[in-house]
């Protein structure tokens, strides 16, 4: 981070100097974990649902940290503000404009913003110095958090953007104006707290909207809500496409799937075609690799370049479509960071891909925050599974209550001769599949995050080595 004095934190968060030095300097990390603060850092104390940050003030500062960003008094030096993600965006937006070179990319979309977040980074790492958050680092915290690792050797921040409700989005542009923006697609997640994909496009949207004359709006033209906001954007307007026929400028044909379910396609851009094989599964990465590709290009990356960088890249956020596969010849497919509609789908076709001619079994918790859809939504997912491949699904099993339609769904298809099993629990789930599994098979886990399938995952992915 930009080197600021504790007078200058207390000027640009409107906040007070309290028990502290004003020329002692904040040079090291911003964090909200106490146990994460460093030397020099700056300790922001978050009242959380378990505990206070402002009980690990001290602590903070015994580990090394300058100082607490805090909303009351506190025993060590502190800097007191009315509101914490306040004051970390206003710290965020001062250290933007104190980097004018810095060229700044946001990217939303409902599935996929991570992924994409991770490839885009790793190209435009080969260009120069690049700040991109670790994970989901992508609301009123996290944003700000990663913009204030930024310092005088960035060239580039690849944020990654999410919104639970309409402004939210707008606001993080305000944290951070970027100059390129990217929407992947308009899908379910969250879109109960929405209020349907009306607002959902509304919502993603406002990333068009905040982008200046002089910037870049990347939108996936495979998706028509996401094309419409073409409409809502001063920016000039650059799609891509992974469908036949598309005369997007960045686009992929002859898309294939090798056993082990990873993309390998033709990348068409303006300057011409390369070849490029990924190394992350699932189809759906293909569309993900293309935003990374156009923001790259934008960015004045050549072809060549994209193409080696996108066979290069690898997966930096976990559980997200590892394929894990067990010397006994069990795969495991370890999806289980999230869940929505759109992402489970792409994960049974993942699923279904790998299982070719084999056995395939799924365990899935229930996917969140679809309001009054879930029921029906899950009802219509169960029966997706159970109509994939040539023999459909030898095991559905659901883990929770809340996941129960899920079977309902599965039984709607006459034909599917697999079973529809319900677990209470994760450990109930590994129990009733441990009596099924054969070698060959593959197992998809996945669900929302409330749901920590990733115990479940890292169980059966750790089973037979022993
Ligand atoms: N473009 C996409 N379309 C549909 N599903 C996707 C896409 N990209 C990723 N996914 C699925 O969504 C899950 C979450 O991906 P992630 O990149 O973490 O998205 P986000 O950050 O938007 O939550 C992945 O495990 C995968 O199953
Ligand atoms: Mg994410």
């Amino acid at each position: 981070m930009i080197p600021l004095s504790l007078a200058q934190i207390a000027r640009v968060t409107g906040g007070q100097l309290c028990h502290g030095d004003p020329d002692a300097v904040v040079s090291g990390e911003v964090v909200i974990d106490s146990r994460r603060a460093g030397p020099g850092g700056l300790f922001a104390a978050v009242a959380g649902e378990r505990s206070d940050g402002h009980d690990f003030a001290a602590a903070a500062v015994a580990a090394g940290a300058t100082a607490v960003l805090a909303t009351r008094p506190v025993t060590v030096p502190s800097v007191l503000v009315a509101d914490v993600p306040a004051a970390l965006a206003a710290l965020a937006r001062s250290v933007v404009d104190a980097l004018p070179a810095v060229r700044i990319a946001g990217i939303t979309g409902s599935s996929g913003k991570t992924s994409t977040k991770d490839l885009a980074a790793q190209l435009v790492e080969r260009l120069g110095p690049t700040i991109a958050p670790a994970g989901s680092y992508n609301n009123e915290f996290g944003h700000p958090l990663t913009v204030l690792r930024a310092d005088a050797a960035t060239r580039y921040l690849v944020l990654e953007l999410s919104a639970r409700g309409i402004g939210h989005i707008a606001y993080l542009c305000r944290v951070a104006p970027p100059r390129y923006g990217v929407v992947l697609n308009v899908g379910h997640a969250h879109a109960g707290e929405f209020g349907g994909l009306d607002q959902v496009a509304r919502a993603k949207g406002e990333l068009a909207e905040a982008l200046p004359a002089d910037g870049v709006a990347i939108l996936n033209a495979d998706d028509p809500r996401v094309l419409a906001m073409a409409e809502r954007t001063e920016a000039r307007v650059v799609t891509f496409s992974s469908a036949p026929g598309s005369d997007a400028p960045v686009r992929a044909v002859d898309i294939r799937l090798d056993d082990l379910g990873r993309p390998g396609f033709t990348l068409l851009t303006p300057e011409g075609s390369a070849p490029v094989s990924l190394r992350l599964h699932g189809a759906h990465n293909v569309p993900n690799a293309l935003a990374a590709a156009a923001l790259a290009r934008e960015l004045g990356m050549d072809l060549d370049g994209i193409a080696d960088g996108l066979g290069a890249a690898v997966a930096r956020s976990r559980w997200r479509m590892e394929v894990h596969q067990r010397p006994d010849g069990v795969t495991v497919i370890n999806d289980a960071y999230n869940a929505n509609p759109e992402s489970v789908r792409a994960a049974i076709d993942a699923l279904a891909h790998l299982a070719k001619g084999g056995r395939a079994f799924a365990i899935l918790g229930h996917m969140a925050e679809l309001g009054g859809t879930s029921r029906a939504s899950h009802e219509d997912i169960g029966e997706y599974a159970a109509r994939i491949g040539d023999s459909g699904l030898a095991g559905l099993i659901a883990v929770g209550e809340e996941a129960a339609p899920l079977l309902d769904g599965a039984r709607r298809v006459r034909s599917w001769t697999g079973e529809a099993l319900a677990a209470p629990d994760g450990a109930a789930a590994l129990e009733l599949l441990a009596n099924r599994l054969k070698p060959s098979d593959v197992v998809l886990v996945k669900a929302s995050r409330a749901a920590h399938l990733e115990g479940v995952a890292a169980a059966l992915e750790g089973e037979a080595g022993q």
